[in-house]
């Protein structure tokens, strides 16, 4: 198969889809391997690093028009939308549901549309998900403890604290895969950790997991608002699927911390769980609201692209090699989990919740494609 890698065009945004080390892996196995001139140069690999291994680095009307499959990290933007076409199977991230234009441009087009986020494990967990939210977990620590300190507006508190001056107190509200990260960094930067969750189940597993290092709450509203009061820094982790984030911290509470504590709201993509929270960017990452300083960066791992784009590439590759390996319909055939990825197909929605967002009809997959085998 053709394997095209194309460059993002989107602003801030210097992942790419495949690492050298993985382009070696598809070379080996037959497949042809193209680069889009300087697609790796964001997460530090260089056009010659790609060649070295094999694959033939190429112009941008070449990697769209002559891919068979093309793998990318963020979705098409408008100027890409003339280059989608019939018989070009798109890899990467979507995010239907919350933007029409790109579904009617992805059915218009003819293009196949496997989306990222929508993949499954056996399991029902989002294997190209995960390893974001783990990025995004460890840095909502890290960006927490920068912004207390004093020149960046915050308190002036060091988390770990010194022997004899007691440690900072962070708050992580959801202890899903941001919420474990998040904590696994702020115990090890010596703070003392609070997980709220509701669920009882992966409490017993965090319970497992970190031993004793953090302390696990039920979360309510009155527990929120108690532990809210007393901590330095907050980090708001939670996740409904498919719904947009409670917004479980209100004005009142946040009015309510000491002045020059941190928020971060890592659920900002889902719309955020503190009522103070909006959007913002690497380039302009905090705002203040009632003396406490808001961190919202939309895309946390965008920041580290070396880190991201191995991860995420470490998490695709093995999709990316079985499409490879034998054509979407059999490898949809093999793998339930990686049908659930196929949003677009022959002009037709074959996601439920991206054809109901949109008022589009919705085809279930087996009606508009014969899987093999
Ligand atoms: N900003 C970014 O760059 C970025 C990057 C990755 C993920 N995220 C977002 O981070 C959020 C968390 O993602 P995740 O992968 O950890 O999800 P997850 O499903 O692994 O974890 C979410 C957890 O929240 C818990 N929860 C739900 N309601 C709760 C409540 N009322 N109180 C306490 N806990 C509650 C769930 O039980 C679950 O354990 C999502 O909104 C995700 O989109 C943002």
């Amino acid at each position: 198969m053709r394997i095209g890698v194309a460059k993002e065009i989107k602003p801030d945004e210097y992942r790419v889809a495949l690492t050298p080390a993985g382009a070696l892996e598809l070379v080996r196995a037959g497949h042809e391997v193209l680069v889009e001139a300087g697609a790796g140069a964001g997460s530090a690999f260089a056009d010659e690093v790609y060649a070295r291994v094999g694959a033939r680095i190429v112009g941008v009307d070449e990697v769209w028009s002559e891919s068979d499959l093309l793998l990318k990290v963020k979705e098409p933007v408008p100027p890409e939308y003339p280059r989608l076409r019939e018989g070009l199977t798109l890899f990467t991230y979507l995010h239907l549901a919350a933007d029409e234009g790109l579904t009617r441009a992805l059915v218009d087009s003819g293009v196949t549309a496997v989306a990222y986020e929508t993949v499954e494990t056996a399991g029902g967990a989002l294997p190209l998900l995960a390893p974001m939210s783990e990025i995004a977990g460890r840095l909502a620590s890290q960006a927490g403890a920068y912004f207390l300190e004093k020149p960046f507006g915050g308190r002036g508190l060091l988390l770990g604290g010194v022997p004899g001056v007691a440690p900072g107190r962070v708050l992580i509200i959801g202890g899903g895969i941001v919420g474990y990260n998040a904590a696994i960094i702020a115990i090890g930067l010596g703070a003392q950790v609070t997980i709220l969750e509701r669920s009882i189940d992966r409490m017993r597993h965090l319970e497992e997991v970190l031993s004793g290092r953090v302390t696990l709450l039920m979360s309510s509203s009155l527990q929120i608002e108690s532990s809210v009061a007393e901590a330095d820094l907050v980090v708001g982790a939670v996740l409904i699927p498919g719904a947009l984030a409670p917004k479980l911290v209100t004005r009142e509470m946040v009015a309510g911390m000491k002045q020059g504590s941190v928020v971060v709201d890592v659920a900002i993509d889902q719309g955020g769980c503190f009522e103070t929270s909006r959007p913002t960017t690497h380039t302009d990452p905090v705002f203040v609201v009632e003396d406490v300083t808001h961190y919202c960066v939309t895309n946390m791992p965008g920041g580290v692209p070396i880190t991201a784009t191995k991860a995420l590439t470490n998490a695709t590759l093995p999709y990316v090699e079985a499409i490879a390996a034998r054509g979407l319909d059999g490898a949809v055939a093999a793998d339930r989990g990686l049908a659930k990825g196929v949003n677009v197909l022959g002009g037709r929605v074959a996601y439920e919740a991206v054809a109901a967002a949109h008022g589009l009809p919705y085809s279930p997959l087996d009606e508009v494609f014969a899987p093999a085998g």
